[in-house]
């Protein structure tokens, strides 16, 4: 099924291996895992020898890859298959049916195991609700299936790693366990994005960047994650999580730690992991009185997007009507080091917003003195935008002369779209499961991290604990109560993401 294709597949191929994806009957399979799989196998990422096995109950394993087919027409209909294709990819893949919660079902997946040229790589992806995660690592220690003597023997768990400081500590104590942390691979699809890995490339690479990207120059950050769908189906999550948790101390404090970062002494997944707790031990715990200044909360009520009307959150199927989880986010932390003392890192995210936009916006101090205000209109402060979702790529924005005879300005913007670059853009799991299968950990979280970031978001979420009521803001619109305060004193206000 190895093809010749347009995009260009870099990465070394990976060994043959099985690949066991616990849930294998849910959404995350379907809509991100098996199109992944296939894409890697057809650009010669994933070795063809490799065995995909799923652990399901209650279906067979015809169903099982019927379903999988229709979940490639739906969720990765880019992926053209012929039968004989299909025949190929659905030839690697095969079913242990059992409950997570009893043993015969570890018992039978150890006898599907099989060794491949005289290895028995094995990666176990839990696609399941995070209550599972101890219970597998328990299954899998009971059966010898994590021990690395005939290979390596990985474990993938996706986010939420607990609810707070205790629960991710408890979590991290239960698969700790059974595995080495070394074997505890915790995926954070937004790491997976490319723009988001180039921002390392970007400094690192680059010797411009570096001696500009501190206090000195730099007035403030802003991370962001716009979206304009609502919850969808994900009601019984979202009421419990919220926008603070979802979004902020997972994917964006992390992506903030490769912001801060000092450069690592190697590129290796310690040596970056090293530097990125540096960052998040750095970070100024918000005290309970200053929750209120450095923190926006708020929730979307009834409105319009895209000309469609959409309800309030409250009315979603179910929440509660007298919800106050928070849709939308905006917290305000400093990082007390030398590079960074003073520098606001604004933080943001929200849902039933107009667009659906993610970026790191980079906003320097403004000229120290105007030469040009003859009209009125002085120079803006400069910004390097870094878009990771929508149109990945960068933009840096400057000050132009605007022709003609008098010296007006006006805002010229650089723009380098990855788009035109001569490779494709992986998907991010693509990108992730590649890393598992190789070893490496760079762009996934430690314990230690993990724990750390709950630190700096307990404070904030014990202040919140009493909420009884909450803002509204119209789905559809940029007004969002607060923000121009939480922003206040940063050159230029909020950056909506309005282009
Ligand atoms: N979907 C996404 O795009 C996405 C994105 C990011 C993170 N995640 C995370 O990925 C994980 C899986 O999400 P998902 O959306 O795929 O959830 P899902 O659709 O609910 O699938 C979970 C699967 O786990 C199975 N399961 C639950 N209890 C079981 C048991 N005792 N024995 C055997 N199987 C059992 C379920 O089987 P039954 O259907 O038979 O109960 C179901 O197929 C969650 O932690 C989620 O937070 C998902």
């Amino acid at each position: 099924m190895v093809e010749t294709v347009s995009r260009r597949c870099l990465g070394e191929p990976t060994e043959p291996a099985n690949i066991v994806i616990f849930g294998a009957g849910g959404d995350l399979t379907k809509r991100k895992l098996i199109p992944s799989l296939i894409k890697m196998l057809r650009c010669g990422l994933l070795h063809p020898k490799s065995r995909i096995i799923g652990v399901l109950k209650g279906r067979t394993e015809e169903t099982w890859l019927e379903s999988l087919y229709q979940g490639i027409r739906t969720y990765a209909p880019e992926i053209s298959m012929d039968k004989a294709q299909w025949q190929t990819f659905s030839g690697m893949c095969r079913i242990v049916s059992g409950d997570l919660k009893q043993d015969e079902t570890y018992v039978d997946l150890d006898a599907a195991l099989e060794m491949i040229d005289g290895h028995c790589h094995a990666m176990f992806y839990c696609a399941v609700p995070p209550n599972w995660y101890g219970m597998i690592a328990t299954g899998l220690k009971k059966m010898g299936l994590s021990d690395e003597t005939a290979g390596f023997r990985r474990v993938v768990i996706e986010k939420p790693f607990g609810m707070d400081l205790e629960s991710a500590k408890k979590l991290n104590r239960e698969l700790q366990t059974s595995l080495d942390e070394s074997q505890i691979y915790r995926i954070d699809h937004y790491l997976g994005k490319e723009s988001v890995q180039n921002l390392l490339v970007y400094r690192f690479s680059n010797s411009i960047l570096e001696p500009l990207w501190n206090r000195n120059f730099i007035d403030h950050i802003q991370i962001s994650a716009a979206e304009s769908i609502g919850i969808e189906y994900r009601a019984n999550y979202y009421e419990k999580s919220g926008a603070l948790r979802d979004m902020i101390q997972s994917h964006l404090m992390q992506v903030m730690t490769l912001v801060a970062m000092e450069p690592p002494v190697e590129f290796t997944a310690d040596a970056v992991r090293d530097e990125k707790i540096k960052v998040l031990r750095a970070v100024r715990p918000i005290e309970t009185e200053d929750v209120k200044k450095q923190t926006v909360a708020a929730q979307y009520g009834a409105g319009h997007i895209g000309g469609d009307p959409v309800k309030s959150y409250v009315a979603e199927e179910g929440v509660s009507p007298e919800s106050a989880t928070e849709t939308f986010v905006a917290a305000r932390f400093y990082i007390d080091n030398w590079r960074w003392q003073g520098v606001p890192f604004v933080l943001w995210t929200g849902k039933r917003l107009p667009r659906r936009v993610s970026e790191i916006v980079i906003r320097f101090r403004k000229p120290p003195f105007n030469l040009f205000d003859v009209q009125g209109n002085p120079p803006l402060a400069n910004a390097l935008v870094f878009r990771v979702h929508p149109d990945e790529g960068i933009a840096l924005r400057m000050n132009a002369k605007l022709p003609g005879l008098t010296t007006e300005l006006k805002r010229s913007v650089m723009r380098a779209p990855y788009a035109e670059d001569e490779g494709d853009i992986s998907d991010a799991y693509e990108v992730l499961l590649h890393d598992v299968l190789t070893g490496d950990a760079t762009l996934f979280s430690r314990a230690d991290e993990v724990e750390e970031s709950w630190k700096i978001i307990d404070p904030i979420l014990q202040a919140w604990e009493d909420k009884l009521s909450i803002n509204r803001y119209q789905a559809g619109s940029w007004e969002i109560e607060g923000m121009d305060e939480l922003l206040s004193g940063c050159e230029l206000g909020w950056h909506k993401p309005t282009y």
